[in-house]
């Protein structure tokens, strides 16, 4: 979770890559509708918004299912958001991406193969809702380069011990 450009796209693909998780990005799961009025600088309200977290809902249930450990990028701005996408899925644990408004802006203004507007940064930040203490998860700062913040957010995460694809097979 965190704000458009703060680096879940970068920190989830890190992930799934040490860990040999599945990935998906939360962004595709908006309709197309959705897609078209964030590009016209609009901010999507509530009601746009619920159909697309209970997709992602239904994507967990999936991987819940099958057993797969897995990552999902999702602003997840506001509690009530995180609350949709938590209850009754237990396994839910939220990392958190966590930096001030100009270090995004900056990130923003490199990135080219985006649909978000750095317009619309703005309305993040005042949108956000920090990850609270009674919310399963952690919170970690991405200042630093992006290796630094995958090992970061793996011992926040407390899985710098959890199997790696690249030990499956290793003798004791
Ligand atoms: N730690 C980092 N240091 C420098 N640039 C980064 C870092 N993490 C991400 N970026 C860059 O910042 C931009 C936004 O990152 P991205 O992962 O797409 O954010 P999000 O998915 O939260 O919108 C991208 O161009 C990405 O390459
Ligand atoms: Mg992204």
């Amino acid at each position: 979770m965190g704000v458009s450009g703060v680096g879940k796209s970068t920190v989830a693909k890190g992930l799934s890559t040490v860990l040999g998780w599945t990935y998906a990005e939360g962004d595709a799961f908006h309709s197309a509708a959705n897609v078209a009025k964030m590009a016209s600088g609009h901010p999507l309200t509530d009601e746009d918004r619920w159909p697309w977290l209970r997709a992602i809902g239904a994507w967990m249930d999936e991987q819940i299912a099958a057993g797969e450990p897995s990552v999902v990028t999702c602003s997840a701005l506001r509690r009530a958001y995180r609350d949709l996408l938590d209850a009754g899925r237990p396994q839910v644990r939220f990392l958190h991406l966590e930096a001030g408004e100009d270090l995004v802006a900056g990130r923003i203004s490199h990135r080219t193969d985006h649909y978000m507007p750095a317009s619309l940064l703005q309305s993040q930040y005042d949108t956000l809702e920090p990850l609270e203490d009674d919310e399963p998860g952690v919170s970690v700062s991405v200042d630093g380069t992006a290796p630094e913040v995958l090992r970061r957010a793996i011992d926040a995460l407390g899985l710098a011990d959890a199997p790696t694809d690249e030990h499956e097979g290793d003798s004791p």
